[in-house]
């Protein structure tokens, strides 16, 4: 439930994602009664800021980012009072002592959230310098509770994902641990398991005797926009399908849990991540396939002979009970034709086509459609006899729309997620060993990929083709 007093220290308060989403989120679950009662935002950064001058730097971005916030200066002035500032070099131990003595100084605010916004290179020493300072969640006898709120990416294979769960690890208890994908905060996204696990209809269907296919797209219709050095260092493959996209393809494919306990869920997501077959050099023409968008090579910080891929097609199989040979197909890329997240479930024939054009084709195979974004819909596709003398059939969708059931629907993934955390609720949280068997998964990707170079592919297009992957 929601605890009394709460200090949220952001690391990168300066950041983007802090100006975009974090500031926001607070600001609304304030206004809407979620917040402790008793609680202050601690900005952490580089930049040497007073108080007063991050309190403007806050207020501006919320005026910039939260339409709720123009209107009353009073109000927004009393929330933007709740924050304060603390230059801190994040390498160096010493610097950390300032941080104490601004948390401490609070006595009744007993209950600290740690919030990594910060580059990958910087979460290990961050997370040391924290317990050095007795700022860890193992420091024994502590009043309140303490936990850390991690973005991706964690690490950037499998190595060093490794080396970062040891190291947060020696400072905190996996209980005080949350990792996040946003993804996980989609509405549609956590509708997945609802979605089969509370109807009578779909489950009994949910397997390799009936379907044929899972299809997942994670299409973007913009390009890397001027992230060009960290593009250049990730790659599509690190920065959507190692985390979104096996995210999804883990709701859509997981067994039950054997309850709705973070770890009930958790489990069942790290076995059906084991399950996932990896790739080798050998059959990977037949699974996967990797584009580059033209135009790319001249975005700001990218090489002119960049190989990084800014799409990939990737056909996964589970090996387990459940799935064993039916394709998982994954398309996800930057500049892409059109701005759609969505998956799409093939049902098998029905035995016999008495309807169909040639006896050997099923015309309209069953699916079920699930829209995580910009349309937020569930749909199911079945064939319906066309109007006229003639016993054929056609597709139709029935469909089911969040946004036109549910009007009044406020949240986002980041009020979700952070309510979650400072709720103490992990179910949608990525577990440190999901994070490293997702790595596994990519680092074996990755490594068959070893030598091909991307493919080109036009700006607004689906990429080059890859339609040799889907049999
Ligand atoms: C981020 C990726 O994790 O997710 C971005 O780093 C991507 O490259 C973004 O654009 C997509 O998120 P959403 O919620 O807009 O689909």
């Amino acid at each position: 439930g929601k605890p009394g007093n709460l200090t949220i220290v952001i690391f990168g308060a300066d950041g983007d994602l802090a100006s975009r989403k974090l500031f926001p989120s607070i600001f609304q679950l304030d206004r809407w009664g979620h917040m402790p009662e008793h609680f202050r935002v601690i900005g952490v950064g580089r930049r040497d800021l007073t108080h007063g001058v991050f309190r403007d730097f806050v207020r501006d971005r919320l005026l910039e980012h939260s339409p709720e916030a123009a209107g009353d200066d009073e109000q927004l002035k009393a929330f933007c009072d709740l924050f304060f500032y603390v230059n801190v070099d994040l390498r160096k131990p010493e610097a950390y002592q300032e941080l104490r003595e601004k948390i401490m100084e609070d006595e009744t605010s007993s209950n600290l959230l740690f919030y990594l916004s910060i580059p990958p290179s910087l979460a290990p020493p961050v997370v040391r310098n924290l317990a050095e300072a007795g700022l860890g969640g193992r420091e024994p006898n502590v009043p309140g509770w303490r936990k850390l709120v991690a973005e991706k990416p964690y690490g950037h294979d499998l190595e060093s994902a490794h080396e970062l769960n040891r190291v947060i690890d020696e400072a905190f208890d996996e209980s005080q641990v949350y990792r996040i994908d946003h993804y996980l905060g989609k509405e549609p996204v956590q509708n997945i398991m609802v979605f089969r696990f509370s109807n009578g209809i779909f489950e009994p269907l949910w397997n390799r005797q009936y379907i044929a296919q899972v299809q997942i797209t994670i299409a973007e219709d913009f390009g890397i926009r001027d992230r060009g050095g960290y593009y250049e260092e990730a790659g599509l493959l690190r920065d959507i399908i190692q985390n979104h996209g096996l995210q999804l393809l883990a709701a859509i494919a997981m067994e039950p849990p054997v309850d709705l306990s973070a770890d009930g869920i958790r489990d069942e997501k790290s076995k059906i991540l084991r399950s996932i077959r990896h790739f080798s050099p050998d059959t990977i023409s037949d699974t996967a396939v990797v584009g580059q968008y033209e135009g790319y090579h001249s975005e700001k910080g990218v090489a002119p002979d960049s190989r990084v891929e800014t799409f990939a097609a990737v056909k996964f199989h589970i090996d387990n009970w459940r799935w064993s040979g039916v394709p998982f197909y994954m398309k996800a890329g930057k500049n892409l034709a059109k701005h759609v997240t969505e998956i799409i479930i093939t049902f098998k024939c029905p035995p016999q086509n008495y309807y169909g054009a040639s006896a050997a084709a099923c015309s309209t195979p069953n699916q079920v459609v699930l829209g995580i974004q910009p349309d937020e819909t569930v749909a199911i596709r079945f064939g319906t006899k066309r109007p006229g003398e003639q016993m054929v059939t056609d597709p139709v969708f029935m469909k089911f729309d969040y946004r036109e059931t549910f009007p009044g629907e406020q949240l986002t993934p980041y009020h979700r997620l952070l309510l979650d955390a400072i709720e103490g609720n992990q179910m949608n949280f990525i577990r440190k060993d999901s994070v490293e068997t997702s790595w596994q998964i990519i680092d074996s990707l990755r490594d068959s990929l070893d030598g091909i170079t991307p493919e080109r592919y036009p700006p607004h297009s689906w990429g080059p083709d890859a339609s040799h992957l889907y049999g």
